[in-house]
């Protein structure tokens, strides 16, 4: 059996019907579903985990998606050294987002698809949620080393963009912490350089799509391959600021339109006009450019 074949049959017990929903019902007839479950999950983890500290209590979503721990690091926390990204603490909607178009064909790989073809857009939803909700320290930066004029012209395009070429700065929708903002866009620190190049090349040939209108396939569209190396490496070489956590809301409106931040109220602060939820003022001692338009 290939090793997504392993992994979807993990996830499938447990996913029709929803046992541990119904651990309340006292339902006593679920107990064996919910054993073999366990007991499959448990393999699993033995198998793909075998790391893991004390495993949590057999019916909670937590050990059910011990299977993506396999990729994505222990708990979901991803070591920034190979190509897997990491997926616990990024805001939910977004999180749920790429588990649909993995499975709805909108990303490309074939692992992913694999396991979570079947899966209900609830069911995602939870899990989605389950990560989202995980808060936990970053490895230190992947890329040391790497040229001074390949890094400063990487920082250029994400805090400042280029005006010239009608670039918005990648901090004016990621957040001026570059941390991501609740629920749709995702942070950029944290992430392996390789998994940054290959999104960014994905988005120009179509192999990644967002809803409609997609933003980040018309930004990559106007990146050179030497763009995308150059912010890869700046952002894999970024420390984490001290909160990690996803903004709540951008300081100011998004400088283009994004379908996969929809309806939600993305280009409004919050009411008290404290810059509390938009990340801090500052990065690296450099005014934060949010923070530059904020009225
Ligand atoms: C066999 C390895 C493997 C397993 C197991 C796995 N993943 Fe993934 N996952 C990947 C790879 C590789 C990518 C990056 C794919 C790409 O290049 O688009 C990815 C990407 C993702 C992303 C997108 C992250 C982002 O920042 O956009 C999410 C979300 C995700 N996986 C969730 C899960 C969940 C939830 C599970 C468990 C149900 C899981 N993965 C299990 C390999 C795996
Ligand atoms: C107009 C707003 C906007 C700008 C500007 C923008 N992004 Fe994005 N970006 C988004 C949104 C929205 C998403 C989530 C898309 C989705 O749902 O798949 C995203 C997702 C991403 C992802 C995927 C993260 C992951 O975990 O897979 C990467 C990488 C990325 N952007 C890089 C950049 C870079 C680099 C720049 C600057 C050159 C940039 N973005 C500028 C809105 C923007």
């Amino acid at each position: 059996m290939t090793l997504p074949a392993f992994l979807s049959r993990c996830l499938r017990p447990v996913r029709r019907p929803h046992p541990y929903r119904r651990r309340s019902s006292g339902d006593a007839r679920s107990l064996p579903a919910r054993n073999a479950a366990a007991s499959s999950l448990a393999l699993s983890l033995l198998l793909l985990s075998p790391l893991h500290a004390a495993p949590p209590s057999a019916d909670s979503i937590a050990v059910r998606v011990q299977a993506c721990t396999a990729c994505h690091g222990e708990q979901g926390r991803a070591t920034n050294h190979g190509y897997f990204p990491r997926i616990v603490g990024k805001p939910a909607g977004y999180l749920h987002a790429q588990l649909l178009n993995f499975r709805d064909g909108r990303r490309n790989n074939a692992l992913m698809s694999g396991l979570v073809q079947h899966l209900s857009d609830d069911y995602l939803r939870e899990i989605a949620e389950h990560f989202a909700a995980v808060d936990l320290p970053y490895p230190p930066p992947q890329t040391v080393g790497a040229p001074s004029a390949l890094l400063a012209r990487g920082e250029q395009l994400v805090r400042q963009g280029d005006p010239a070429r009608d670039l918005p700065a990648c901090a004016a929708c990621h957040g001026a912490a570059l941390v991501g903002v609740s629920p749709a866009i995702a942070g950029l620190l944290g992430l392996p350089r390789d998994y940054l190049n290959a999104q960014l090349g994905q988005w120009r040939t179509g192999q990644r799509r967002a809803a409609e209108p997609d933003c980040m396939a018309r930004i990559a569209a106007r990146l050179s391959a030497e763009d995308i190396g150059a912010v890869s490496a700046w952002l894999s070489s970024r420390r984490l600021p001290a909160d990690t956590r996803p903004a709540e809301a951008l300081p100011q409106a998004l400088p283009e339109p994004c379908g996969s931040v929809g309806a939600q109220p993305q280009g409004v602060g919050p009411a008290d006009g404290s810059d509390r939820r938009a990340g801090p003022d500052k990065i690296d001692g450099q005014a934060a450019p949010g923070k530059k338009v904020r009225p």
